[in-house]
């Protein structure tokens, strides 16, 4: 077995990027049509910020093999769509039975957590805190807070992502908007089909 080399990053806060990191990818505005549910007020933001970084993640990628481990930074934009705070696509891995965490850098957010049979989680993110995603949870965080959101994670490096999970749902079961008194709070997302549960069997079945 052909050793690999260690590794080393800097998180640094100020653009929410891992330095030393293998690869970057950018989601602009425009990359998130259809994610919330005020149309009207998302045109309006891609009509003026299409192309720019809505978040963006730059990790540490030694392999994708088993066993082995992804580490890295996201940092997401400040904001609203209406009433709906600013979210990532979110997904559940393409494996489901590995696991993720996040540990907060700067910013407020709140990992939102959905089961394949939709049981719903919120786990609130600040400064030192270290959030465990679970095995078989579908996953998407979500800036709360007036400043951009920073997050460290790691994954095992075989997990991959599932995104249509959630596009075949109608979404996830809930939706983070402002609570009109300076937070959050999570409310039904209108558009939510629930899965089958030959579907929801058939995810949890999962192994490897
Ligand atoms: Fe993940």
């Amino acid at each position: 077995m052909a050793l690999i080399e260690p590794g080393v990053g800097f998180v640094d806060i100020a653009s929410g990027q891992l330095k030393g990191s293998t690869n970057r990818y950018v989601k602009t505005f425009r990359d998130l049509d259809g994610l919330y549910e005020d149309e009207a007020a998302f045109a309006a933001i891609v009509a003026r910020r299409a192309d720019d970084v809505a978040y963006e993640v730059t990790d540490y990628k030694p392999s994708a093999n088993a066993g082995d481990m992804i580490i890295g930074v996201t940092r997401m934009e400040p904001g609203k769509v209406g009433n709906e705070y600013y979210l990532t696509r979110g997904h559940i891995h393409a494996r489901p039975n590995r696991p993720e965490m996040y540990y907060g850098e700067s910013g407020l957010g709140v990992m939102l957590l959905e089961s394949p049979s939709g049981e719903i989680r919120t786990v609130e993110i600040g400064p030192r805190t270290m959030c465990y995603v679970p095995p078989y949870w579908i996953h998407r965080s979500v800036n709360v807070g007036p400043d951009p959101l920073v997050m460290t994670f790691a994954y095992p490096a075989d997990s991959g992502q599932d995104y249509d999970i959630i596009a075949k749902a109608g979404g996830m079961k809930s939706r983070i908007v402002d609570d009109g008194k300076g937070g959050w709070k999570a409310i039904d997302n209108a558009a939510y089909r629930p899965r089958p549960q030959a579907l929801v069997d058939a995810i949890m079945a999962m192994k490897d």
